[in-house]
C-alpha cells in the first residue's frame, strides 16, 4: 500500500503528478489554505504531511495528524510556521526547500530595488492614470543602482547571492549577520558591518535573515531611524522582521525615502497605509514563484517524502534540531 499523504495546496502540476506516482494522496485542491479546522480534520491518519507557509504546524496539528506521522515537507525554505521542537518530540521530521529558489528569490530583490529606485511601479500607476505628461529634464528622477551600497542582513545562501549580484551591477555590498562564524571567502568579497553600522551606511537595506523570536522587528522605528533618510528598505524575508506601523511612519515622515515589500507583517493583509504611498513598491510574496522554481521546490519535498517514507531514511534537507 502506498504510503498516505496529506497536501495542504493545491501544487504545480507536475509535482502532483510526481506526488500521485508513490503516494495516497489526499489533497487540499485550492488556491487557499484550508480553514484550521478542515486542516485538522482532514490530516488525520497520514504518514506524512506536505505543508506551506500559510499552515501553522505545531503540537495541535501533529496531534490531529495522528501517530503514523513521520514527515513533514514544508514546501518554503522559511520554516517559521513550523514548531521543530513538536515535530522533534514525535520523531517526526521536518523539511524544507533550500536552495531551489535561491536565485528567483535573489532576483525578484535586485527587481524590487530598481524598481523603487528607478520608479517603474510609480511610473506604471502614473500613466495609468491618464494624467498628461511629456519628456521633461527633471520629470520623475530616481536614482542609478550603480554606486549604491547595499546592505544585506542575512548572509545566508539568498543573501550571498544578493550580494553577488549586487557586485556585479557595480554596488558596493556590507552585511550583517546574527550568528558568530562567517566563512573568510564573504569576509574578502564584501565588508562585515554591525547591524547599526549597516544601517547607518546603506542606500539600499535588504532583509534576508530567517523570521525568528530575535529577528521579530530587528526593523522598528528605532533602526528606521539609524537608517539615511535617502535609503529605501527591501523585504522579501518575512513580514514580521518589520514592525509595519512603524515602517509607515517613518515613510510617511520622511525619515526613510522608499519600500519594496514581498512579505507582509499580517500577510496577507496588508497595512492600509502602505497602499496610499507612493514611495512604495509591494508584491504579493512572489520571492519564489518562477515555474522552475516551484517545479524544484516541489521535486525536493517529493524525494525528501519518498526518502522518509519509503526508503526509511534523511533526506538531506531535514531541518535539524
Ligand atoms: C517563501 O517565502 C519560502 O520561504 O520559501
Ligand atoms: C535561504 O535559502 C537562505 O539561506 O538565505
Amino acid at each position: 500500500m502506498k504510503p498516505r499523504i496529506y497536501v495542504t495546496r493545491r501544487l504545480p502540476a507536475r509535482v502532483q503528478a510526481q506526488l500521485s506516482e508513490s503516494f495516497a494522496v489526499r489533497l487540499h485542491d485550492s488556491l487557499e489554505p484550508p480553514p484550521r479546522e478542515q486542516l485538522l480534520a482532514e490530516c488525520a491518519g497520514v504518514d506524512g504531511l506536505l505543508t506551506t507557509l500559510s499552515d501553522r504546524v505545531d503540537a495541535e496539528l501533529l496531534d490531529a495528524a495522528g501517530e503514523a506521522v513521520r514527515i513533514v515537507a514544508n514546501y518554503a525554505v522559511g520554516y517559521d510556521n513550523i514548531d521543530i521542537p513538536a515535530c522533534n518530540r514525535r520523531s517526526i521530521i521536518a523539511c524544507n526547500t533550500p536552495g531551489v529558489l535561491t536565485d528567483a528569490t535573489a532576483e525578484l530583490t535586485i527587481t524590487l530595488a530598481a524598481a523603487l529606485s528607478r520608479r517603474v511601479v510609480e511610473g506604471d500607476r502614473f500613466i495609468r492614470r491618464g494624467l498628461p505628461w511629456i519628456w521633461a529634464p527633471t520629470f520623475m528622477l530616481g536614482r542609478s543602482l550603480i554606486g549604491l551600497t547595499i546592505g544585506i542582513v542575512g548572509l545566508g545562501r539568498i543573501g550571498r547571492r544578493v550580494a553577488e549580484i549586487a557586485t556585479a551591477m557595480g554596488m558596493k555590498v556590507v552585511f550583517s549577520v546574527r550568528t558568530g562564524a562567517q566563512s573568510g571567502e564573504s569576509m574578502q568579497r564584501w565588508e562585515h558591518r554591525s547591524l547599526a553600522d549597516l544601517l547607518a551606511e546603506s542606500d539600499i537595506v535588504s532583509l534576508h535573515c530567517p523570521l525568528t523570536g530575535e529577528t521579530r522587528h530587528l526593523i522598528d522605528a528605532r533602526s528606521l531611524q539609524v537608517m539615511r533618510r535617502d535609503a529605501v528598505l527591501i523585504n522579501t524575508a518575512r513580514g514580521p522582521i518589520v514592525d509595519e506601523d512603524a515602517l509607515v511612519e517613518a515613510l510617511r515622515g520622511g525619515v526613510i525615502a522608499g519600500a519594496a515589500l514581498d512579505v507582509f507583517e499580517d500577510e496577507p493583509a496588508v497595512h492600509p497605509a502602505l497602499l496610499d504611498l507612493e514611495n512604495v513598491v509591494l508584491v504579493p510574496h512572489l520571492g519564489s514563484a518562477t515555474t522552475a522554481a516551484r517545479e524544484a521546490m516541489g521535486s525536493l519535498c517529493v524525494s525528501a517524502l519518498r526518502t522518509v517514507l519509503i526508503d526509511g531514511g534523511t533526506p538531506a534537507n531535514a531541518i535539524s534540531p
